[in-house]
């Protein structure tokens, strides 16, 4: 991509199967556009319901293995949406440290009693649960699978179990596992094979390559959702191109494995590359891959070095996240040359900071 002129490699993006830019994805969405207009032009619940809408869930659903589906206009507004719909005052809501800012929010604005675990510490959810879970009336397990800004898998069947045993319900944010992880790419929670009921949340814009959110279950599930999770009620549909473009994207990324596969090799290049030249990772599972080298400044500098060799991969660095990072992700439609100039890239840089 260009950036202010300058050509750089881009080692930012969330479009891990390159589907953004598919020709199959722009020409759906310029049907729907035809068809349908620009803009849904009114909540779905009153005229903004287009065919295009139901025929996304019933793919969404069918790929999660889930009975329904209910798509938002965003990912944040998903969880926005739902958390305050299934808890309230009387309720408990336990999340993960270093859970994504819309699974936060949607905890805070349900009014339910909030608390945090240490990241991925699942004795310390056990001991949370203990002390808190019959104090209230529900309770609900809110996580990333794969976290955002660390790339790193939660053990969610051992989630999944606590959930089991504490009667809680169990929220799963899929957005970054979604299209990379699963032998359809369904996410972690087909990787793991997990079958007991949850509520699948995700993104359209991720490796999807378009735009919106969605969460899918039960039927019952999505049916009290759809009367009232506010983030769907009161606001306009999806607008009928992207629900079109990310339709066609659950297609490409449920049968072309070959993607995947792609994106497989892409990853374990990369890390052979960054274990050789001996910079520091932080645990990845899918297609994030961050690299410590160093304190706030250090790691600024480090980015903006980055730069200067072509390379496009922000630096993440506190409040944001806990300590500073440069976060590398990966796409399917990287060449090996690019993987290339990237590692040849992190020689060069990282040699100037040891
Ligand atoms: C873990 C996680 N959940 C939810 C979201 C929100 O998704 P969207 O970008 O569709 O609003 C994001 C994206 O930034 C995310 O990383």
């Amino acid at each position: 991509m260009d950036v202010d002129g300058k050509p750089v490699l881009q080692f930012a993006s969330n479009d891990y199967l390159g589907l953004s830019g598919d020709r199959r994805l722009i020409e759906a969405a310029c049907r729907a556009v035809r068809l349908y207009g620009a803009g849904a032009t009114g909540s779905r619940l009153l005229s903004g319901e287009r065919e295009v809408h139901r025929e996304l869930e019933r793919a969404l659903a069918g790929w999660k293995g889930c009975e329904d589906c209910l798509v938002f206009s965003s990912g944040y507004l998903a969880n926005l949406g739902t958390i305050p719909a299934l808890v309230g005052k009387r309720d408990l809501v336990v999340g993960d440290a270093y859970n994504h800012a819309c699974l936060r929010g949607g905890a805070e604005l349900s009014g339910a009693t909030h608390r945090l675990y240490p990241h991925g510490d699942c004795s310390a959810l056990e001991r949370l649960l203990i002390e808190q879970r019959d104090r209230h009336r529900r309770c609900l397990i809110c996580t990333d699978s794969v976290f955002s800004m660390d790339g790193d898998l939660v053990d969610l069947a051992r989630i999944a179990d606590l959930a089991r045993r504490y009667g809680c319900m169990l929220l799963v944010d899929e957005a970054h596992a979604t299209g990379v992880l699963g032998p359809t790419g369904a996410g972690a929670v087909e990787q793991l094979g997990l079958t007991r009921s949850l509520v699948q949340m995700g993104t359209l814009s991720k490796a999807l390559g378009s735009q919106g959110g969605y969460v899918c279950g039960s039927a019952e599930l999505v049916d009290y959702l759809r009367n009232r999770a506010r983030g769907f009620v009161y606001t306009t549909g999806l607008a009928p191109a992207t629900a079109a473009a990310a339709l066609e994207a659950v297609h490409i990324a449920r049968t072309e494995t070959s993607r995947r596969a792609l994106l497989r090799q892409n990853i374990a290049r990369l890390r052979a590359g960054i274990d050789k030249i001996g910079i520091a990772q932080l645990p990845s599972a899918a297609a994030i891959l961050c690299l410590r080298v160093g304190d706030i400044e250090a790691t600024r500098r480090f980015a903006g070095e980055l730069f200067d060799a072509g390379i496009f991969a922000p630096s993440i660095r506190p409040p944001t996240v806990p300590t500073s990072r440069i976060r590398l992700s990966l796409m399917a439609t990287h060449s090996e040359a690019m993987i290339d100039s990237l590692i040849a890239a992190l020689t060069k840089v990282s040699s100037r900071f040891s």
